[in-house]
């Protein structure tokens, strides 16, 4: 696992677009991993900046997302695919065809999720981007999820759920349950890259990077992975120096 220290967030999101930027370079239909939440707005928006100046063009990529809440469709505010939407694909030249978010409102769920991992299985992404949740979790994979889980339905925590309130009205309304691929499907990607800013992150960094390698901190899976990039700020870093 690579870390990189950066000093502001800025410089995470520059960092983070110069290491898409070149797998895109490389590899122009390369199958991008992408993530929600806040962390990753200012790579998205390094990324629709490339675009815009004619640096990056990702006409041929093709994208996967890690989860979806389920119950809100595609034109609901707080869907992650709404957030895709409206943060980053309608921003680039990317195909709408090409991009695949998991549906939270597919009529068999428990197919929806073997479909994309039996999707991720012929398709391992180029490259994975990770968020990481304040108790550990990436995607929504919760602490005590196994490390050979594929793509599943969770039951969120309360602290997860706490978490995320913030983006809905009532805390009532964050959806209680979620898709998510499992670390299985995150880990067969064949680089991966994790993002983390803020004080509120500093724990959750640590345990990752410190604490011995177990379920109960799904992102300390990640050291088991050859090809990590763990880019984040001095606050997230915080508790590692
Ligand atoms: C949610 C997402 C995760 C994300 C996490 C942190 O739980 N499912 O993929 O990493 O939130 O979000 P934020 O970046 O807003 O702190």
């Amino acid at each position: 696992m690579k870390i990189f220290i950066c000093k502001t967030a800025e410089q995470v999101a520059d960092t983070a677009n110069k290491i898409f930027r070149e797998v895109v370079k490389t590899k122009p239909d390369a199958l991008l991993g992408l993530a929600t939440g806040s962390t990753p707005l200012g790579l998205y928006q390094k990324m629709a900046e490339d675009c815009r100046k004619g640096i990056t063009t990702y006409k041929d990529i093709r994208t996967v997302n890690l989860d979806e809440y389920v119950g809100l469709d595609g034109t609901h505010e707080q869907s992650y695919r709404y957030f895709m939407n409206t943060n980053l694909f309608q921003k680039i030249d990317v195909q709408m065809s090409n991009t695949r978010v998991l549906s939270g409102v597919a009529p068999d769920l428990q197919k929806e999720c073997e479909d994309y991992s039996a999707y991720l299985a012929g398709n391992p992404p180029d490259i994975q981007l990770l968020g990481i949740g304040g108790n550990g979790h990436i995607a929504f994979n919760e602490p005590g999820t196994p490390f050979d889980s594929r793509t599943h339905i969770v039951t969120l925590k309360e602290n997860t759920i706490a978490d995320n309130a913030r983006f809905f009205s009532d805390i009532s309304k964050v959806p209680r349950k979620a898709l998510t691929m499992g670390i299985a499907d995150i880990m067969s990607a064949k680089k991966i890259v994790l993002l983390a800013t803020g004080k509120n992150k500093a724990q959750a960094v640590f345990d990752m990077c410190e604490k011995p390698i177990s379920p109960d901190c799904p992102a300390s899976a990640l050291r088991n992975h050859p090809n990590v990039i763990v880019v984040i700020d001095s606050d997230a870093a915080s508790k590692i120096l």
